[in-house]
Order: structure tokens, then sequence, then C-alpha cells
């Protein structure tokens, strides 16, 4: 589908995408890219990297890989940095790194909790804190008036809860934290713009297969009101908004594009049976009252 953006309004920004080689990261920084920005991704296995890197490439788009693991913060210093060396400056960091699997909570150890936390929440924190001297407002590359933009990926388990996904919802709770105490401090102080997209299920995405694999899926629309999966290119457009000056005034916002299916509640009556009785149970609720004392004279 076309993007109703104009393709210049990224024009001269450097983004830094963890996790953009492959799934929602790549979505975006494609999209990012075909809308005037430079893309710098950062991901572990260099093959993914190669890859997504040639393909952007091939599209005409400036792009770079830097190999490196969100958990280790010599990792984010050095890609941070090199980044900088490579484009002159950082506008905006996506963090879209994630860990996930299904476990129930009886089965995970306190370590693969740890390890989705380390990635999703920590990571997204190391992160930030790498790219704040070049994101602040007067940082290398940056006028004294203006801060760049951080943008976090995260989730809706949390909201309600979620089967299977205990260590991801704590993670991503964290992350939606750190999204809106950042974009107060950081709003405040250095003039960062910080915000979060919470995703649906999108197809194509590892994390797609990792949560609904086709032997366990069933039909998950019949299951659910608003059961659709969305697309890469959902997200990036959210992320378009957010990133381009139409998003200027939003800030320590984590936006749900998901249809709406975190409200979904299974549909109890159906809609005839309520219209045939509702008015019947009203007329008899306000003759008979329940719980109303019934007079002792
Ligand atoms: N069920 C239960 N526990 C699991 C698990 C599973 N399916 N997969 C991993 N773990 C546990 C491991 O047993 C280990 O705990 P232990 O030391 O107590 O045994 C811990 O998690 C770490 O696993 P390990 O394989 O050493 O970690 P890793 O760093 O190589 O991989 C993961 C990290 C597990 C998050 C891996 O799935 C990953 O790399 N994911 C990135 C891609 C992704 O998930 N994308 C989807 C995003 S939505």
């Amino acid at each position: 589908m076309e993007s109703p953006f104009k393709s210049d309004i990224l024009k001269g920004k450097v983004v830094l995408l963890t996790g953009g080689g492959s799934g929602i990261g790549f979505g975006l920084s494609t999209q990012f890219g075909k809308h005037g920005a430079s893309i710098a991704i950062m991901g572990r296995r260099k093959s993914v990297l190669d890859s997504a890197v040639s393909a952007l490439q091939s599209l005409g788009i400036p792009a770079v890989g830097f190999q490196g693991d969100v958990r280790k913060q010599e990792d984010a210093k050095r890609v941070v940095e090199s980044t900088i060396q490579h484009f002159g400056k950082l506008d905006i960091l996506v963090n879209a790194a994630a860990g996930n699997f299904l476990v129930s909570p009886e089965d995970l150890s306190p370590n693969g909790f740890r390890t989705v936390l380390d990635i999703d929440s920590v990571g997204t924190f190391t992160m930030c804190h790498e790219a704040l001297k070049y994101l602040k407002k007067g940082g290398p590359g940056r006028d004294s008036s203006t801060g760049g933009l951080i943008l976090n990926i995260s989730a809706t388990l949390h909201y309600t809860a979620y089967w299977y996904q205990i260590h991801v919802s704590a993670a991503k709770a964290a992350v939606d934290a750190v999204t809106r105490n950042l974009a107060l401090e950081w709003g405040s102080d250095y003039d960062i713009r910080v915000n979060g997209i919470a995703p649906g299920p999108i197809g194509d995405t590892t994390g797609m297969s990792k949560l609904s694999p086709d032997e366990i899926s069933g039909n998950s629309e019949e299951r659910e009101p608003l059961y659709k999966i969305g697309e890469k290119w959902d997200i990036a457009m959210a992320a378009l908004y957010l990133a381009s000056d139409a998003g200027k005034y939003v800030n320590g916002t984590t936006l749900v594009v998901d249809g709406g299916l975190w409200l979904s509640r299974p549909r109890r009556f159906p809609k005839e049976a309520v219209k045939q009785l509702s008015r019947a149970v009203e007329k008899r609720s306000r003759v008979a009252p329940v719980g109303v004392p019934t007079s002792k004279l």
C-alpha cells in the first residue's frame, strides 16, 4: 500500500533502529528510509543485517548495519558512536529489539524471565542512555533548541494479562514506564520526545510465528472480536506520524495500533436475545426490585 505521507517528511534525519533488520523493525527501517531518512540498524546476526542493508540500499536508502546485542552496554555505546561516525548525527532512536517465547510461569526459570527483561526493558534503557548525549538539544550535530526522538516498541499484553507471557508482560510494562519517565525528564531537560507504539498481531514477523505457531494457533478470529492481523506497514505509518512534525506535540504516549484488539471481550449474549429481553428484565426489576427489604408492618 502507498504511504499517505509525503516522501520527504524525514529528509535529512538519521535513524538508529535496534532489531531494525527483521520483522516490525525492518518495516520501520524501510518506511523511514522511503521518507527521506538515513538508516543505521543494530542486530545480533550478521547475515540478517547484511541482507537488510542490501535490501534498503537497493531502494536507494543510505543504510548501514552494526552488529551488537542491546544487553551489552559496550555494544550499545559502540553502535551509537559508529552511527555518529558514519552519518554525523542521530535524530531518532527506535528500540525494536525484543525477545519472546511462549511459556507458563511454572516452566519459566528466573533466568528465562530475566533474559526477556534484559533484552526488552534494560536494553531499551541502555540504548536511550547511550544515545542521550547525541539526541539532546545542543548535542553533536544538533542545534541548541531542538532535541531528537525516541520510539519504543511495546505491546498491549500487560494492560490486562496474557496466557504464557508473564515475562513479556513484565518487560513491556517496564518499557512503558521508561517511555513515560524519560518523556517527563528528558522532555523537560533536553527537548527529547519519547513515545511508544504497542502493535497488535502483525503478519510475517518472528513475534507472530513464535506466539501463534501454526501447530497451536486455532481460529482466533472466531474466538476474539476485533481480531485482525495487521501489517508491518500499519506500525510504520504510526511511527512516521510520531517521528514527523505531525507528532511534534506528542510526548510520553504509547500509541496502540491493533485494530482495537486489546479491548476484545467475548460477546456474552446474542444481540437478538438482548433486544428481546432487556425491556422485560427492566420492567420486572422495577416491579420487584431485588435487595429491597420487605416491610414487617
Ligand atoms: N521456554 C522456556 N524457557 C526458555 C525458552 C522457552 N521456549 N527459550 C529460552 N528459555 C530460557 C532458557 O532456558 C534460559 O534459561 P535457563 O538458563 O534458566 O535455562 C533463558 O531463557 C535464556 O535462554 P538462552 O537460549 O540462553 O538465551 P538467548 O540469549 O540465546 O536467546 C531468547 C534469547 C530466548 C529471548 C531468544 O528467543 C531470542 O534470541 N529471541 C529474539 C528474537 C525474538 O524472540 N523475537 C520475537 C520478538 S516479539
